[in-house]
């Protein structure tokens, strides 16, 4: 092979060596470039690939002039372009020298544009003319393939060589850092002090930045140390790295008093203090920063603008948001990409998405992190449609791809949206564009599909990635929790703490909701332990999830007791939490005597929060006088102005029966949404108000949602009001909202109540999935209309579909089984009900026994059924007792049920006329007036009776 080369090629990927003898250097690489050239010195190296027969041709004009027509090697194919060596021109002595310095050029042009080809071409050339023997192209080379991000190749060129100097040793720690591998460039620098040929003050610079990216602050003071020893702090920059680590690193301490002793400071080390605020949090200090920066007649730059605008956007502050933004254009900033990606921000935070529009619209060049600011401007704002519409365009620029920031902001969407099928979309996206690895997408992805109650995609997804981290498990535990599937939760949660021994606040956080029953109290209690030993028991996130978990397994005690020991801390949050756990769990009393105590014995206010759940259990206990103060309360302390304290307000009133009051609160509310209209329209239905109900539905301003639905079928339900049901009926056809499980339920009563059995039942069979609730009012469809055996068949039925039946399936079964006479049946149902189903009896299944044994006419069977009720039964129970008895007129047994009621329920008039009407009828007059007289001396009240027939107008 001589003093030319020789050319391996192997197969398709066309790998060549060059001898040792050539260069002195020996090295693999590709040459993916198959044309290389270069102004007037040229090599062509063409590599052709023909199946598996590679054939190659090099062509050389000038460099080697001797070079002979090309030879194969191993046996391949070799053809040589030219024929003649005869027409090349002869060697000239200053050629080559020329050439050297062309190759250097090449080589430092190279370093400014990051390629792989120019770098390899460069090398290639390099090797060719020897010019890898002078340290300066080498370290060019190392520096190109560096920025080319090929740290390997960067590696192999370091090794080649055995005296090096101290720019070589940079050039090669500064290529580590460049592709962040800083203990790779720790090791460099250690090494290099080793072999012991120095290092300046561009080494520590290097060094120093290193240790910042790995927040190393220990081993940054003692280069700062070094730094001073070795007299180098004179140098600014290094001065501005060591600035930017201790900031980087959170010692801003450390980091003012550098800039403070800094003799010279130009506007790195300013912006670098404007950074280092932000970073840790101080936005308003990093704005401080800025403007003295302005007063100080320091030009700002694109950075210094860009980063007080992110201060301002973290201050919520537009308006200096604003001010800057017209600062940069009289700089003439206008289109800095950076400058204009921080104004998105802003604007859009502010919600002000026309504005961000503009800015982005302006932009001449725009980065990916100028379509991700937008793309999350819009999802944070809600516009869902105009985020997945700026995703379409941006596919489209070629030059933007979507990235990992990209796909997390539309998941979050997906989430926050429940948008299934858009998150499935990005999840294949993730997939086609290989994302799917990356930790940060997969744990959105599960938070999306946990949020969209998908949890067995979620599980599928967790069950597969081969890398979880510990917020995988944490999103897959709370994914458990929040869609109701406790067991597995713990489950979960007990293999992480077992198999893994990590834990976060978040895993906390995330078991804890999964204890929602008292079966769930020792699990929570042994949480409770554990949150203790794992230190986080004075964090008010951890406390506040403990009293929820106690107050949902009805523990109020506990809740309470921890209420106790941090109330010292103040804290709002705290209180409602017990507020509003014991308002969503019916303990409405405890809710009112905590919200005294906390009005009383301490100096924390209340918020809109605490008086809508406070209002709701006066509503819910009907304490007008107390909802009344509460109202007086809220405008005293303008939450009262809120939506949703009036709205709680209206449903109060309406519980309370004073719907007039309710309708002047809806009247005054200044901006009523959907819920407004629907409170008060729950407010007349509940108080027999149905026609007011109907009358204010007409004038309705939004497009009802199932709520409004539910409630006006309730109306025509009350008033048997058949044609106005039907209406109702077509506008769930028109608002696409037959689906919904409640209201097909409540439009199932409305045709069965209304007589028209067959309806129903054609809805029933029809509607294509069917829920609980939908087979719960058939089943009472049946047994209102006295056809008990085909109740307790579509019982059967039910069950066989797969259904677990409910509190409410038997008392609608037991209801049929008494109205159509099935005694037997009845009391076979209730027997099993806990055994096989695993319902708890409780009153309203108690009260269907009584008055079917009653009906049966079965009196003493029904008391011996009560006696052996293992509670004290409640009065309704006794209540359905008396009305038997009356039925059947037994005196004997009715006298002694009341006595045991008028000691229940001393105020309920209803038992003393039942009692009385009894004597009545069995002729015992004398009994009959004494009676009477007491319900007057007691001034007890009778409620008028009344009965309603639609005549067919309105
Ligand atoms: C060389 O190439 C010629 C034509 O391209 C072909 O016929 C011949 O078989 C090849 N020889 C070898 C050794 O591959
Ligand atoms: C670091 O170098 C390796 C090997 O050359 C390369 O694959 C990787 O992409 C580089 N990383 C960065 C961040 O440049
Ligand atoms: C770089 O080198 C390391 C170690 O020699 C090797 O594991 C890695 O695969 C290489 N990377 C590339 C992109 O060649
Ligand atoms: C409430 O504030 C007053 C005055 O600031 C203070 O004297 C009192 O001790 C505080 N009460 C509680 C319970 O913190």
């Amino acid at each position: 092979m001589g003093s030319c080369w020789a050319v391996k090629t192997f197969g398709h990927t066309s790998k060549a060596i060059f001898p040792r003898d050539f260069i002195g250097i020996r090295r693999y690489f590709f040459c993916s470039a198959l044309l290389l050239q270069h102004q007037n010195c040229s090599i062509r190296i063409v590599v052709s690939c023909k199946l598996k027969n590679p054939i190659l041709f090099i062509e050389s004009y000038g460099l080697f002039p001797n070079a002979h027509p090309l030879f194969s090697v191993n046996s391949l194919n070799f053809s040589t372009v030219f024929q003649s060596s005869a027409k090349m021109p002869q060697r000239d002595p200053h050629q080559q020298y020329t050439q050297f310095y062309n190759v250097l050029d090449l080589l430092k042009s190279s370093v400014g544009r990051p390629n792989l080809a120019t770098a390899t071409t460069a090398h290639c050339l390099a090797i060719k003319i020897g010019a890898l023997a002078h340290l300066p192209a080498c370290t060019s080379l190392l520096t190109a393939y560096s920025r080319a991000k090929d740290f390997n190749s960067s590696l192999a060129l370091f090794d080649e060589f055995d005296d090096k100097d101290i720019i070589f040793w940079n050039a090669i720690i500064s290529a580590a850092v460049e592709n962040k591998s800083y203990g790779v460039a720790m090791q460099f620098f250690v090494e290099m002090v080793e072999v012991g040929c120095g290092f300046d003050s561009t080494t520590l610079l290097l060094v120093v930045s290193a240790l910042s990216h790995m927040k190393y602050s220990i081993q940054g003071k003692s280069l700062h140390c070094l730094s001073i020893k070795l007299g180098m702090l004179c140098d600014c920059s290094l001065c501005n790295a060591l600035l930017d680590m201790y900031a980087k690193c959170g010692d801003l301490t450390s980091s003012e008093s550098m800039f403070a002793w800094m003799e010279s400071r130009d506007a790195v080390s300013r912006n670098s203090m404007i950074n280092g605020f932000l970073y840790n949090g101080h936005p308003a200090k990093s704005l401080w920063c800025f403007i003295e920066m302005i007063c100080l007649g320091v030009r700002v730059d694109t950075v210094s603008l860009s980063s007080a605008i992110s201060a301002s956007t973290a201050l919520e502050e537009l308006t200096s948001g604003q001010a800057i933004h017209g600062w940069g254009i009289k700089l003439g900033y206008k289109s800095d990409i950076s400058c204009s990606n921080s104004l998105i921000s802003l604007y859009s935070k502010h919600g002000d998405t026309e504005a961000s529009e503009l800015v982005f619209n302006e932009m001449v060049y725009k980065d990916v992190i100028s379509w991700n600011a937008m793309i999350g401007g819009f999802a944070s704002n809600g516009k869902t449609l105009e985020s997945f519409d700026l995703l379409y365009k941006m596919q489209l620029t070629g030059y933007a791809q979507p990235d990992v920031v990209t796909l997390v902001t539309l998941m979050s969407l997906c989430a926050e949206r429940m948008l299934l099928r858009e998150g499935r979309t990005i999840h294949g996206y993730a997939i086609r564009k290989q994302m799917i690895s990356d930790a940060l997408v997969i744990n959105s992805l599960l938070d999306m599909y946990s949020k969209c109650n998908s949890v067995v995609k979620a599980e599928f997804l967790f069950n597969t990635i081969p890398k979880r981290d510990l917020v995988s498990w944490n999103t897959m535990i709370s994914c458990y929790s929040q869609n109701r599937q406790p067991k597995e939760a713990q489950s979960l949660f007990k293999k992480l703490i077992h198999q893994y021994s990590q834990w976060s606040l978040s895993t906390l956080l995330a078991v804890l909701p999964s204890c929602i029953s008292p079966n769930s109290l020792q699990f929570g209690k042994s949480i409770h332990c554990w949150q203790l030993k794992a230190g986080f028991s004075s964090n008010i996130l951890a406390v506040n999830s403990l009293m929820h978990m106690y107050i949902n397994c009805g523990d109020l005690t506990a809740a309470f007791m921890l209420l106790e020991k941090i109330s010292a801390k103040e804290d709002i949050a705290c209180w409602n939490t017990i507020i509003v756990g014991y308002t969503q769990n019916g303990h409405f009393r405890e809710a009112l005597a905590t919200f005294n105590m906390m009005r009383q014995e301490t100096n924390v206010s209340h918020d809109a929060i605490t008086l809508v759940n406070v209002i709701s259990s006066c509503g819910n206990l009907a304490l007008i006088y107390e909802g009344k103060s509460l109202h007086g309360l809220a405008i005293k302390t303008f939450s009262g102005s809120e939506t949703r304290v009036q709205n709680s307000l209206t449903t109060m009133y309406g519980r309370c029966g004073h719907t007039k009051s309710a309708r002047s609160v809806f009247g005054f509310c200044s901006s009523r949404n959907l819920c407004s209209w629907n409170c008060m329209i729950s407010a007349f239905s509940q108080n027999k108000d149905g026609r007011r109900a109907l009358e204010l539905f007409h004038s309705l301003e939004f497009e009802p949602n199932e709520i409004t639905i539910v409630a006006l079928l309730s109306v025509c339900n009350q008033l048997g009001f058949l044609r106005q049901g039907k209406q109702i009926h077509g506008h769930v056809f028109r608002f696409g909202l037959f689906e919904n499980c409640y209201v097909s339920a409540a439009l199932l009563d409305m045709y069965s109540n209304c007589g028209r059995l067959d309806v129903a039942c054609q809805i029933f069979t029809k509607s294509r999935e069917k829920s609980v609730a939908d087979w719960n009012s058939m089943i009472s469809a049946y047994g209102y209309h006295s056809n008990g055996k085909k109740a307790v068949q579509l019982f059967h039925e039910m069950c066989e579909s797969g259904f677990r039946p409910s509190k409410s399936t038997f008392i609608n079964l037991l209801s049929a089984c008494s109205h159509s006479g099935l005694v037997n049946e009845g009391l076979w149902y209730y027997s099993l009900m806990l055994s096989e189903y695993g319902v708890e009896p409780v009153t309203e299944h108690q009260v269907c026994i009584v008055d079917m044994l009653g009906r049966a006419g079965k009196l003493q069977e029904a008391h011996e059924f009560i006696k052996q009720i293992a509670r004290e039964p409640e009065p309704g129970v006794w209540g359905a007792m008396l009305s038997a008895c009356n039925y059947h007129g037994n005196i004997e047994m009715g006298r002694k049920v009341a006595e045991h009621l008028f000691g229940l329920e001393p105020e309920n008039v209803g038992y003393y006329i039942s009692l009385a009407n009894m004597y009545v009828r069995a002729g015992g007059w004398k009994d009959a007036m004494e009676l009477r007289q007491t319900i007057q001396e007691r001034k007890l009240k009778k409620l008028p009776a009344y009965s309603l027939i639609d005549v067919g107008s309105m």
